[in-house]
């Protein structure tokens, strides 16, 4: 975030006031002044069809299933009202976005049943991304995910190098239905609600955005951006598309500093990356998305099927003759590396199962303490066989290395895979903004039943 503190602040409220219809969907016209931009999001009950030819009891964001993509710009005063028509408590995370602490909607923040709460924040310049917003209530984060509360967060900058390439936002996300057709989400005493516990709840049908096999349209020669969110429990995808190999360009905190081509990627619970797709099929043609075998589990856990690739969405050709190509940037934007030599703490975070540093969460309890402003190396250390990915609340981070091998090239990350046995490293700095923030697995599983802790981030004394 050295561009962001470097970068001048945001001070004034613009006269602007852009309310937005009930679908939330926003507006995309440019705009140079900051703007306020309001919207309202209510989560309800609703009967929906989740799994294709049901319906069920879901959860909703404005009666929809993910929730309305919210659209920002770096800038963007915002503010969020949401209302609570649950009959238990909610809150609302706005995953990776470096804001206050009483915008985080973490789970010290409940909004009771029948209750309405308004999220306010500031868009940071340089904080262009992808990211997604889902409920962080305690205990209840799977239950209410797996309902269907959750939604994608896309966010501008005014110099996006990328802009004018067509765009897809491809949430993904699987759901496991009883035989009647409902969310089926064992109690956690039953034998399957163990093995959820453990393992972290996946089930046998994909969604992406929602619908099963959808199919995205492309004409030869045409470039997609595509903005990929992991909004599922547990299952890590691990991404392929026959015949293509991808430009991977950004990832949680946005774009990174070049394009980096690859085959595969591997996608963890609560990640983004954002990926060029090139068109380089032949008119008429017609390529899967998979994801691949990818083993994240412990051995006796490991379910049935794991290894098998799974369909994800078709990339459908046109007829039309080939486009000519666009050209495509070699450098995207500067990722200025945080200083680890100005590390004034190096913290050590144990992961084993169900427990970080041998301890469950406590609401109470402070487990980390920093100065705000400061930088601080922190090791995850995976002391168990199956991968837990990592995530920070509040502040994007970069990865420094990970058995004490260098990350290939520099990113902002909100989450960080561990894989099993490993231990990896990342420099952080908590600029900006005070108070208690989480940090846990994001497998929703382990993080329900306390793989969390919080972190107090204090004004220096003057
Ligand atoms: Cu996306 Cu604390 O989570
Ligand atoms: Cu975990």
């Amino acid at each position: 975030m050295a561009s962001r503190r470097r970068l001048r602040r945001l001070s004034s409220f613009a006269a602007l006031l852009a309310s937005f219809a009930a679908s939330g969907v926003a507006c995309a016209q440019e705009r140079p002044a900051p703007r306020t931009v309001e919207l309202t999001l209510t989560v309800a009950p609703a009967r929906l069809s989740l799994a294709p030819g049901d319906t069920c009891d879901a959860f909703a964001f404005n009666g929809q299933v993910p929730g309305p993509t919210l659209e920002f710009r770096e800038g963007d005063h915002v503010v969020v009202h949401v209302h609570n028509h649950l009959a238990e408590p909610t809150t609302i995370h706005w995953h990776g976005l470096h804001i206050p602490a009483s915008a985080d909607g973490s789970p010290m923040r409940p909004i009771p049943a029948g209750a309405s709460y308004d999220y306010k924040f500031t868009i940071l310049p340089g904080s262009a991304g992808t990211y997604w917003y889902h409920p962080h209530p305690d205990h209840r984060t799977g239950y209410q995910i797996a309902k269907g509360l959750y939604g994608a967060i896309v966010i501008r900058a005014a110099d996006d190098p990328l802009a004018g390439i067509p765009e897809q936002v491809l949430v993904l996300s699987d759901n496991r239905f009883t035989p009647a057709g409902e969310v089926d989400f064992p109690p956690p005493d039953s034998p399957q609600g163990r093995i959820d516990e453990e393992n972290g709840r996946e089930g046998p049908v994909l969604f992406v955005n929602g619908r099963v096999m959808p199919t995205i349209p492309i004409r030869a020669g045409e470039v997609q951006r595509w903005r990929l969110i992991n909004a599922s429990a547990a299952r890590i995808y691990r991404l392929a598309l026959a015949g293509h190999e991808f430009l991977y360009v950004g990832s949680d905190g946005g774009l990174f500093e070049r394009p980096v081509p690859v085959k595969e990627i591997v996608l963890a619970t609560g990640e983004r990356i954002e990926l060029l797709v090139r068109g380089t099929g032949a008119p008429g043609s017609r390529a899967v998305l998979q994801t691949l075998a990818y083993d994240r589990y412990d051995p006796h856990t490991r379910p049935a099927g794991w290894n098998v690739p799974r369909d994800l969405l078709a990339l459908q050709y046109s007829d039309s003759a080939p486009v000519t190509p666009p050209a495509l940037p070699s450098r995207l934007r500067a990722v200025p590396a945080l200083d680890t030599s100005r590390a004034t703490a190096h913290r050590y975070i144990v992961f084993s199962q169900g427990l970080i540093n041998g301890r469950k969460m406590d609401m109470n309890r402070v487990d980390e303490r920093a100065r705000l402003g400061a930088t601080e190396i922190w090791q995850v250390e995976n002391v168990v066989g199956m991968d837990h990915p990592f995530h920070l609340h509040g502040f994007q981070f970069q990865i420094l290395d990970r058995n004490g091998v260098p990350e290939p090239f520099r990113a902002w990350k909100d989450m960080m895979d561990v894989r099993g046995h490993e231990s990896a490293r990342f420099v952080v700095r908590f600029d900006d903004y005070p108070g208690k923030w989480m940090y846990h697995c994001h497998i929703l599983d382990h993080e329900d039943h306390g793989m969390m802790g919080i972190l107090e981030v204090t004004p220096t004394r003057r």
